[in-house]
């Protein structure tokens, strides 16, 4: 079975991340695939509006962490820099339906979601500099400009988490459902019988003023992440973790 489903709707492709054995932690074979999917649908007429989702309980536990000690992304064209710039540049409407733990790039790439529906067990978490790790997605430039300096510094910087009410008055998410899913699909399935070029136009639009700050972002927080993946801090945090599980 495929680590990404992918099943359309009325012109609403649903993307599932579908590895809930290990809390769909996302491997770059996964972040491949979903990049190739948006890259897909962004030229794919049928398309209207793509709907990220999880198997399981819980949204993603983030980037896997074998794959970070094993296959370090350090190079700009890696799998998770691919899907990142296919979420930063995605002319569509982007939508999300989050429930559980929703980790690290599991809470970073809401950054770039249109609409996201949240259900009442979701927890939030940018634990990178805990990991020994630093922002990604352009979550440095994105999170303070959404939520205030203060709020996101303190959150980055002590990895603690938030619930939907918070995400919510952060303006991170957008409604709380206890199925999150169907109301999303709710609203994509409205998206979707908009004047397609419209709700193009109108997404480049509200875009437009930030996108080139957040791709100069983007970059610069790979460079960093990339030494910060071999540094001693990560390696250290990566190994408790691993002792922890017994792997
Ligand atoms: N990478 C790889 N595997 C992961 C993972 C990750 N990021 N997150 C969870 N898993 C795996 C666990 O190893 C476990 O697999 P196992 O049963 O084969 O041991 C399974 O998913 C369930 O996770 P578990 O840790 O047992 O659940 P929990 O409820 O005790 O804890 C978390 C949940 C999210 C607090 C914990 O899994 C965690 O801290 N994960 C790492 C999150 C992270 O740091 N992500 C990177 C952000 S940049």
């Amino acid at each position: 079975m495929s680590e990404i489903l992918s099943s359309l709707d009325n012109g609403v492709l649903t993307l599932t991340f579908n590895r809930p054995e290990k809390m769909n932690a996302l491997t770059r074979s996964m972040y491949s695939g979903l990049a190739k999917e948006l890259n897909d649908a962004a030229g794919n007429f049928g398309i209207r509006a793509v709907l990220l989702t999880a198997a399981g309980d819980h949204f993603t536990a983030g980037n896997d962490i074998t794959d970070f000690m094993n296959n370090p992304p350090t190079s700009d064209d890696s799998e998770v820099a691919q899907f990142l710039g296919a979420i930063l540049n995605f002319p569509k409407p982007l939508l999300a339906a989050v429930k559980g733990n929703a980790v690290g790039v599991g809470t970073t790439m809401l950054l770039h979601c249109d609409v996201v529906i949240s259900g009442p067990t979701a927890k939030f978490s940018m634990p990178f500099a805990s990991l020994g790790l630093v922002p990604e997605a352009g979550s440095s430039y994105l999170f303070p400009q959404l939520v205030g300096y203060q709020r996101a510094a303190r959150i980055f910087m002590t990895g603690e988490s938030f619930d939907t009410d918070a995400a919510i008055d952060m303006g991170l998410v957008t409604a709380k459902d206890s199925d999150p899913l169907a109301h999303a699909m709710k609203i994509a399935q409205h998206i979707a019988e908009q004047p397609p070029q419209a709700i193009i136009n109108t997404k480049a639009l509200l875009k437009a003023g930030d996108h080139d700050s957040v791709a100069a972002v983007m970059k610069a927080e790979f460079e960093i992440f990339a030494i910060s993946l071999q540094s001693e801090e990560a390696m250290e945090a990566f190994m408790k973790f691993m002792s922890k599980k017994g792997k």
